[in-house]
């Protein structure tokens, strides 16, 4: 099989790319990604020089360039991992939000229409569902849950997923759609919570909590993620959704607490800010669906991937202090600058 994985130099789709070309030395994995501020190839490394990876820099949102790749390609398989996908940002700046999330998931759907798919699944997120209240510890999100968001960010997300399902039942398009809790593992860009905690409190800076830290999140090791789309994508039913997560619900200040303490450093570094706008107080997902359909069940818990975690942080410190310098973003011009 021929797949297109997009946005495959940020967070999950790398660990996913590393995932399939180890897994599936058979297919070929062709990684479209803009490389925006959040797009790292030095995060590929592990597969660069595989005989079947390849990088394509590109828009999803640049309607010739992504036609042309389709033509030119012809893929069996497209996995959209590109988004914008930092709630904060969104705040800040909606718009491309919408440019990305939405309109470069119809450009990649209107290509699948026009060349022919045997599957477009959709990486979705668990915040397209709004949030639970604190005091309800018996609600969880399932997939009929209906979808009621808070930030443009899941505004955005839970659009193209409307699009995704509008795109199978007006045109038949063999898709799919998960919907997955917060990740956590390797490769994490340190502006999200916990790379950012592990970050800072090695380098003893202060640990920015919004509001009293009491909002809870549902965390899910990272290669627990990727083994749910490729189950989802191989055997899951065209036109459906599915939820993933793993049960580790946590309140913010307790995975501070968790990485602090596992780092041997002092709770003194933490230090309550504003809250977020509309801040989501609680994610918790239900995986039934996954689990007794599919199959489904994540290696790891909290407990045991919060110490991987910290492991590879210690490990790889060059990574996330060549994006705390900035460092990184010249990376692209010095490996494929001459190439070009
Ligand atoms: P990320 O921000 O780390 O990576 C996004 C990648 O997309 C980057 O490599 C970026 O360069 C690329 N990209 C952005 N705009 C692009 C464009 N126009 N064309 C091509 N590439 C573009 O994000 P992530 O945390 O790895 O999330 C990946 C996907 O998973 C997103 O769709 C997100 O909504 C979803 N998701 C994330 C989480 C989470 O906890 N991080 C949880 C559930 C779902
Ligand atoms: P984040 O990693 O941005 O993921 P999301 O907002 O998509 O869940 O944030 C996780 C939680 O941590 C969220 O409730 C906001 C909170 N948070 C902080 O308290 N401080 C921070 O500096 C950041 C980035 C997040």
């Amino acid at each position: 099989m021929k797949i297109i994985v997009t946005g495959g130099a940020g967070f999950i789709g790398c660990n996913f790319v590393h995932y399939m070309v180890k897994r599936y030395p058979g297919d070929e994995i062709i990684n479209l990604d803009l490389l925006t501020y959040a797009g790292n190839l030095e995060s590929l490394k592990p597969v660069e020089g595989c005989p079947n990876y390849r990088f394509v820099r590109g828009d999803i949102a640049d309607r010739d360039f992504v036609f042309s790749l389709f033509e030119k390609e012809k893929p069996d398989v497209v996995i959209n991992f590109a988004a914008e996908s930092h709630v904060d940002r969104s705040i800040t700046d909606p718009e491309i939000f919408v440019r990305t999330n939405v309109i470069g998931t119809t450009t990649l759907l209107d290509a699948c229409r026009k060349y022919g798919i045997q599957r477009y699944h959709q990486v979705s997120t668990d915040e397209v569902y709004g949030d639970l209240p604190l005091d309800r510890p018996d609600l969880f999100f399932t997939e009929e849950t209906p979808i009621h968001t808070s930030s443009p960010y899941s505004s955005a997300k839970a659009g193209a997923d409307l699009f995704v399902l509008a795109y199978h039942r007006t045109y038949g398009l063999p898709v799919s759609i998960s919907r997955c809790s917060n990740n956590y593992g390797p490769y994490h860009f340190p502006e999200k919570l916990i790379p950012l905690v592990i970050s800072r409190a090695l380098n003893d800076e202060e640990i920015p909590v919004y509001g009293t830290g009491e909002n809870v999140r549902d965390w899910l090791y990272v290669t627990d993620h990727c083994t749910a789309i490729d189950l989802i994508v191989r055997n899951g039913r065209e036109g459906e959704v599915y939820n993933i997560g793993g049960h580790n619900e946590k309140t913010n200040l307790e995975v501070v607490q968790t990485v602090l303490r596992a780092l041997g450093k002092p709770e003194s570094l933490i230090r309550f800010v504003t809250d977020r706008p509309g801040h989501d107080r609680r994610y918790a997902m239900d995986p039934t669906k996954i689990e007794t359909e599919l199959g489904w069940k994540p290696q790891y818990t909290f407990k045991t991937g919060i110490p991987v975690t910290i492991q590879w942080y210690l490990d790889n410190k060059d990574w996330w202090e060549n994006i705390v310098s900035g460092a990184y973003q010249s990376y692209f011009e010095t490996m494929y600058g001459a190439r070009l």
